[in-house]
């Protein structure tokens, strides 16, 4: 991975190679970790962070499932951000701020383990390629009742690797995940959305993390006149719909043109994915003043 110059480390800018913890970190052992990833837009009108408010909201809201007492408000971080971003003199990327439990317990209870939070920036270009042929995985996603889906906790994210790894090895991009009753749930690290008739379809919440893309997707979608319903979707839907999309940070738009052996609008990206992409990268290239409110411009 391509480097920056600092770290932010509980408070304060440390050098890339500096900023290091113990082995005996909780968060490695258990997972005890909350993040988040956020995209950094080069724009028309300079850097810009994309929907900053609502990554840190979601951070803050993850690290309540720990009882994890953040020693920061969230304007410190989102300005720890900022300044990192500056300082790193970068225009494009992604900023992964984490907060874990770190040195000092052992066992399952994090109580006494110190608690660390760490910001970092580096550039980051296309996570998949430019459509996608997927898999519906063998695995399935976390039981709502053995997680706390809305939280972005690490340790749920052995679930993501073992599907990834899945999809890798039968050599197809990326992969779907069903909840436990069958239903289709989201990507590894990404939401998913079908088009059937004109009209967005994407799973309810439940077994999901619930994307902020998906929900700007969402509003794009009723700002364009397209109408969307979160609803359960079966594995027979899905092979038939029209088009299909994932939507994610690292993932932005991505049009999935197979499903396992089936491809979606004959291989080709469909007209309502297409038209949905083009307003998301207009929005974060700053083309879209309605859209400014998404945009946290670093000067
Ligand atoms: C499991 C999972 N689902 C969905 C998403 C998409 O969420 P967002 O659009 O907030 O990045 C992500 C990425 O954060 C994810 O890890």
């Amino acid at each position: 991975m391509e480097k920056t110059k600092y770290i932010w480390l509980n408070g304060k800018f440390v050098k890339w190679q500096q900023a290091k913890i113990h082995v005996l970190s909780h968060a490695l052992h258990y997972g005890s970790a909350v993040f988040e990833g956020i995209r950094l837009y080069n724009t028309i009108k300079g850097p810009a962070i994309f929907r900053l408010n609502e990554h840190i909201e979601r951070l803050f809201n993850s690290a309540k499932v720990f009882s994890m007492r953040i020693p920061f408000s969230k304007k410190d971080i989102k300005n720890a951000i900022i300044k990192l971003v500056k300082i790193n003199k970068i225009n494009q990327g992604y900023i992964r701020p984490i907060v874990f439990y770190g040195y000092g317990k052992m066992g399952l209870n994090p109580e006494g383990a110190e608690l660390n939070i760490a910001i970092a920036v580096w550039p980051w270009g296309k996570y998949l390629k430019e459509k996608v042929k997927v898999i519906v995985s063998d695995f399935i996603r976390l039981h709502p009742q053995s997680v706390i889906s809305t939280a972005k906790v690490s340790g749920y994210y052995v679930n993501s690797i073992f599907a990834t790894m899945e999809a890798k090895k039968k050599k197809y991009d990326e992969a779907i995940l069903l909840d436990f009753r069958g239903y289709v749930a989201e990507g590894p690290g990404e939401n998913i959305f079908i088009v059937k008739k004109n009209t967005l379809y994407t799973p309810k919440p439940g077994s999901i993390l619930l994307g902020i893309t998906r929900d700007s997707v969402i509003k794009i979608a009723k700002d364009l006149g397209i109408k969307t319903f979160e609803k359960d979707i079966s594995v027979k839907e899905l092979l038939n719909a029209d088009e299909a999309f994932f939507t994610g940070t690292a993932a932005e738009i991505t049009p999935i043109f197979k499903i396992d052996k089936k491809l979606i609008n004959k291989g080709k990206i469909g007209p309502i994915t297409q038209k949905i992409k083009e307003t998301f990268e207009k929005i974060v290239r700053a083309e879209l003043k309605n859209y400014y409110k998404w945009l946290t411009f670093v000067k």
